[in-house]
């Protein structure tokens, strides 16, 4: 397995809280959203080929890179908080599965070649409005032309009071976070907006939630970038 260390903006404040959470966070996010965090990660196998180079930005603890690697794809997985990326090594290690890990800012990442598909998995939302579209054009800019980026994360509240519903539940756990200094308050991103504004084309958009009830709660987006960049 090869690990290079990348580097890090030392004392950064997510990165110290993520490593402070990085034992139980992923378990944590699945029993708060029913597992509906994991599926909407795991779809995105649906656009993935064996062999095709897939880099995560903000993998965390990582069970979605851990499946890519298993399923044969060639995985970077970067992300600040070296304790999740501790855990993601030992977890690979006990499988047997190798992959590149990168202890590092995803904006700092300047890889060699592009990637087929690039996924920010509950990611760009630790950034405020400021920060993020910049983060987003950097994480695109690492798609080879013809590549995906695929972005799982809440999903944006449809109107009326089913809107409120949705808005409230997923307000509450960002608010979570953000006392915990992981992430900060904004409003709940439409990543399909902002990639197409910065030229990609949407080629999925899966909802999971209380779909009978019209409340989707975790989006995944699935995104192109143009075969002439
Ligand atoms: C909400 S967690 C999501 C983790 C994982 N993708 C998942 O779905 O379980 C966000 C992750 O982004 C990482 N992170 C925050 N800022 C980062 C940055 N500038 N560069 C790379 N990773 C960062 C955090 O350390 C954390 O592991």
């Amino acid at each position: 397995m090869s690990q290079r260390s990348f580097e890090t903006r030392s004392g950064d404040v997510k990165s110290r809280n993520y490593d402070a959470v990085a034992s139980f966070y992923e378990l944590l996010a699945n029993a708060y959203s029913f597992g509906l965090i994991r599926r909407a990660k795991m779809i995105e196998f649906k656009y993935l080929k064996p062999g095709q180079r897939v880099l995560y930005l903000g993998v965390g603890s990582g069970e979605e890179a851990v499946a890519a690697a298993r399923k044969g794809l060639e995985v970077t997985a970067l992300d600040l908080s070296s304790a999740m990326i501790e855990r993601l090594r030992a977890r690979l290690a006990r499988k047997g599965l190798s992959a590149e890990l990168i202890v590092g800012d995803a904006l700092l990442h300047q890889p060699r070649e592009a990637y087929d598909a690039v996924c920010g998995n509950y990611f760009f939302n630790v950034f405020g409005p400021a920060d993020m579209p910049l983060v987003l054009r950097h994480a695109i800019g690492l798609v080879k032309p013809g590549g995906r980026l695929m972005v799982a994360d809440m999903a944006p509240p449809p109107g009326g009071l089913r809107g409120l519903l949705t808005w409230s539940y997923l307000k509450f756990g960002l608010s979570f976070f953000w006392l915990l200094r992981l992430a900060s308050q904004h409003p709940i991103y439409d990543f399909r907006l902002y990639g197409e504004r910065e030229g990609l084309t949407t080629e999925a958009v899966r909802d999971f939630g209380l779909r009978k009830l019209g409340m989707p709660l975790y989006r995944t987006v699935v995104m192109r970038r143009p075969e002439t960049a």
